[in-house]
């Protein structure tokens, strides 16, 4: 093991090679499920030292776990407790390579904070619509790594469909080039889809060609009160029916979810949070006029409070104001995690069935587990719901993660499937879930999955033990 340690010190610098201290940071997932234990934290800073560092983990046989910035839901980012698997930190990788504005792209390190390509793109005027609550520490790499998707899917997709090429190295520590800026590329298997959610398992993504988008001249946010999932589904068609493209955020949250922020971040101020079963905060972009969009989102809540499908609203009248109505939703993660441990589920269904979904599984939950907690809320425009539990209140988290984790994630994938969805929209499979994929997965996908990884990682040093078990 010190012949190894040796290389990767000469392939990143010996000060790049972590191996005592706290190194929880690295070795501890986001939502403290799992305590694992690296070999050695390595942060290489160019492609080339990635490079250099798999080819020595492959020749000594020691697995590579992948990691961004660490803010994973499934356990995926982080080593097992063998003190056998080196952690490769991406994060000094945090080069803008360019902007090619005549091809709407950007090209960047993995390692970049997502913000920060946020931030190049409209210092250069333009939008990289990628957004999600821990975009201020999670990394590119991270997010091509779990396909994210976030609070703009329903306008511009997840970030699959927003990568245009990428650059790996590979489980052999050859570097592929595949960063294309094409949107037209019929050249045999898409190498890119593949790496694209592979969650670290196949190779290390060390570059990615990012769409760009031009800045809408006005965006909106909006919160209406409403009375069931129904109306929320009914507020929804309303929504692409007046907006069109210009809806760019459709987000539901349950009574409880925001009774959490009340509890927790007492500084927020949440809308209608007493007197109503759900809030949607709604958001429209604009290539016209902020007086466009304006009146197009008043005619929307208009009709929406004259149908009944919502019961109260208020437009944002000012940037700061959509900022609060933002924080709110976005600080429910948070705010279930002051609360305590929880099971998380991050499901999607088709958005038509949601309603049906969320009344016969509400039931179901509460007749099995009496008291329960249900933490609904979640990205509704593209079908994603984070139904999560809770324990019953003043309950042991820890004693209710052990006796009914099990149970309670059975039933609701049970019924996941039987509405036709799907046990992870956004997150990944990770350690969590990989005992739950060969339930719910067709055997002749995992099959190929399987082949899949056998012969681009035939060693199996491409992060063990996640998606695939
Ligand atoms: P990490 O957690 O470090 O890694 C995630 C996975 O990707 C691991 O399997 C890892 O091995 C792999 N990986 C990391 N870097 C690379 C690389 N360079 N090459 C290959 N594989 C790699 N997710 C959503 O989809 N939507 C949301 O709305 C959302 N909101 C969130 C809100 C909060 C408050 C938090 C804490 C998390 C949220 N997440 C959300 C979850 C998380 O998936 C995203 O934050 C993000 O995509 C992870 O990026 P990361 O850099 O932290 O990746
Ligand atoms: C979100 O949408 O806020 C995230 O995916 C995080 C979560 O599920 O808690
Ligand atoms: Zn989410």
């Amino acid at each position: 093991m010190n012949d190894l340690i040796t290389r990767l010190r000469a392939a990143v610098g010996a000060s790049n090679v972590l191996t005592e201290g706290d190194l929880s940071a690295y070795e501890m997932d986001w939502r403290k499920r799992a305590q694992g234990k690296a070999l050695a934290v390595v942060r290489p800073a160019s492609t080339g030292e990635v490079a250099a560092v798999v080819r020595a983990c492959a020749e000594a046989g020691i697995s590579i776990v992948p990691q961004g910035g660490n803010t994973g839901m499934v356990v995926g980012s982080t080593p097992d407790a063998s003190g056998r698997q080196v952690v490769l930190s991406l994060t000094r990788m945090n080069r803008i390579r360019g902007i090619d504005a005549g091809n709407l792209t950007v090209t960047v390190d993995a390692g970049c904070v997502l913000q920060n390509v946020q931030e190049a793109a409209e210092a250069a005027g333009f939008l990289f619509p990628l957004s999600l609550a821990a975009e201020g520490s999670c990394t590119i790499g991270g997010n091509l790594g779990t396909n994210a998707g976030g609070t703009q899917v329903v306008r511009y997709g997840n970030t699959r469909d927003l990568c245009l090429g990428l650059e790996v190295v590979n489980a052999q520590g050859e570097v592929w080039e595949g960063l294309s800026g094409l949107r037209k590329d019929n050249t045999g298997y898409d190498l890119r889809d593949l790496f694209i959610g592979s969650e670290g398992t196949l190779g290390v993504i060390t570059g990615a060609t990012l769409k760009l988008y031009p800045l809408p001249k006005a965006t909106l946010t909006a919160w209406a009160a409403v009375p069931s999932m129904d109306a929320a589904l009914q507020l929804l068609g309303l929504a692409h029916r007046h907006l069109g493209a210009g809806l760019t955020g459709f987000e539901v949250m349950g009574q409880f979810a925001l009774s959490l922020v009340v509890r927790h971040m007492p500084q927020l101020r949440v809308p209608f949070q007493a007197e109503s079963p759900y809030g949607v905060l709604l958001e429209t972009s604009d290539q016209e006029s902020e007086e466009h969009a304006r009146g197009q989102f008043e005619r929307l809540l208009e009709v929406a409070l004259e149908e009944g499908c919502a019961t109260d609203a208020v437009v944002a009248e000012n940037i700061a104001q959509a900022r609060a109505l933002w924080n709110v939703r976005e600080h429910i993660p948070l705010a279930q995690a002051e609360e305590g441990l929880n099971i998380k589920h991050d499901i999607s269904i088709p958005v038509s069935k949601i309603p049906a979904f969320c009344a016969e599984t509400d039931a179901l939950l509460q007749r099995e587990i009496a008291g329960v907690r249900l933490v609904n809320f979640g990205h509704m425009g593209d079908g994603n719901l984070h139904y999560n539990v809770q324990a019953p209140e003043g309950g042991d988290m820890q004693a209710f993660l052990r006796d009914q984790e099990e149970r309670v994630n059975t039933l609701v994938y049970d019924q996941v499937q039987r509405f036709g969805g799907s046990i992870s929209a956004e997150h990944g499979i990770g350690t969590l879930k990989a005992e739950k994929l060969p339930h719910y997965k067709s055997p002749v996908a995992l099959q190929m999955m399987q082949a899949v990884k056998k012969a681009l990682d035939p060693q199996n040093i491409m992060n063990p033990g996640k998606v695939l078990g």
